[in-house]
């Protein structure tokens, strides 16, 4: 049996069956209810329940005391409707509403996508997940106690493990290692997470995805955000890289523009080789956008690369157009680089 659930002060409302819990079917929803370890133990999705009654299933008392419970408390990613609900509870609306936290992880899975990217699947301790923004990124925190950024490359309704696309950086401490040495098991620790560089679900301007090299990490997950609430926004990613073995995974862009008849996929070589057989685009990625759309002030635009990319774009885009406001960017500066504040 399925129930209606009114979310207050927002007034958003979604439905959720007798089996699912409140904060499962709200992400399902695409509604951002705060949450930490989805298993009865943080505290975290704490909230309360106006009118309606729950099962509470089971959790630990240190996350919900009897006297929270009296006062019509309940913990979200444990408790089932047993009727239409009105809760009260803050949603997520923007990355400062998210916690901050540092934890370890186990390198779950290690698997090459290019000779030079390897995707990293992290494990979170049992009992933890990591609430996130579709395009957020991780500090890994070395045992020297200097930190490398990587974006997170899933979606945050796929979160049982987290994925990155690292780089390998001839010469680079955590990059190198991470090629040469590491083998899965291996602890790390990290922070996040991190940034401003996420997915801005309001709004009707098409959108325009643009990704150099493992740029593409951030923009995965946003996508695949975007796919998972349905968004019928037209989205187009132009994704740029040196050669074809360099595009590391263009089958999986290619099935979205299979799946969804608002995407598009328009890769970009800089420097296709003989054996490439290239008859695609070639050139800057920014520029192919620039060739395509001469009027840019409608779009919004997503970009994330290296840091000569991403200033170009930024020029080039508000020359013809675009909106400051509408610019978001990840430029993947290296830790020595200054960074912008967040
Ligand atoms: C917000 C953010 C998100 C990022 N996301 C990703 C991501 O998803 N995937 C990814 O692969 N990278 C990403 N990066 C870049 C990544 O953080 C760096 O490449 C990484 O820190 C390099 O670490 P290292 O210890 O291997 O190199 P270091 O030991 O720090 O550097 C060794 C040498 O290589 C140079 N160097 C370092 N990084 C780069 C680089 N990126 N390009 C060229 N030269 C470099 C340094 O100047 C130095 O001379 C991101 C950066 C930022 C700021
Ligand atoms: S998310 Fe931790 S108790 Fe619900």
């Amino acid at each position: 049996m399925s129930h209606q659930i009114t979310i207050k002060p927002s007034g958003h409302r979604y439905t959720a069956q007798d089996d699912e819990t409140i904060l499962e079917a709200a992400l399902r929803d695409g509604f951002a209810l705060p949450y930490g370890c989805r298993n009865g133990a943080c505290g975290t999705c704490k909230g309360k329940v106006l009118e309606g009654s729950v099962d509470y299933g089971t959790y630990q008392d240190s996350a919900l005391s009897e006297t929270e419970k009296l006062a019509g408390m309940a913990l979200f990613c444990c408790a089932r409707p047993q009727s239409d609900l009105i809760i009260e509870c803050r949603e997520i609306g923007a990355a400062k509403d998210i916690q901050i936290k540092a934890m370890p992880c186990r390198v779950d899975r290690m698997e090459r996508l290019a000779p030079d990217v390897m995707a990293l699947y992290l494990k979170l301790p049992a009992n933890e997940r990591l609430q996130f923004l579709a395009g957020q990124y991780l500090d890994v925190l070395m045992k020297d106690g200097k930190r490398r950024s990587f974006s997170i490359a899933n979606a945050p309704h796929d979160d049982e493990l987290l994925l990155l696309h690292i780089r390998n950086i001839p010469g680079g401490t955590f990059t190198e290692h991470v090629f040469t040495k590491m083998q899965e098991k291996e602890i790390l620790r990290f922070e996040g997470p991190l940034g401003t560089f996420f997915l801005r679900e309001d709004g009707t301007r098409p959108i325009l995805f643009v990704a150099g090299g493992t740029g593409f990490a951030p923009i995965k997950g946003m996508l695949e955000h975007a796919f998972h609430l349905g968004l019928q926004r037209q989205m187009s990613l132009y994704w740029g890289a040196r050669s074809l073995k360099d595009l590391y995974m263009p089958e999986l862009p290619r099935k979205w523009q299979e799946e969804h008849p608002n995407f598009s996929f328009v890769p970009v070589l800089s420097e296709p080789r003989p054996e490439d057989r290239w008859q695609g685009r070639t050139g800057l990625v920014h520029q192919a956008v620039l060739q395509d759309v001469a009027d840019l002030s409608g779009y919004q635009v997503y970009a994330s690369g290296s840091p000569l990319m991403v200033e170009a774009a930024h020029k080039n885009f508000l020359e013809r157009g675009l909106p400051e406001t509408e610019f978001f960017s990840d430029a993947f500066l290296f830790s020595n680089d200054p960074r912008p504040a967040a």
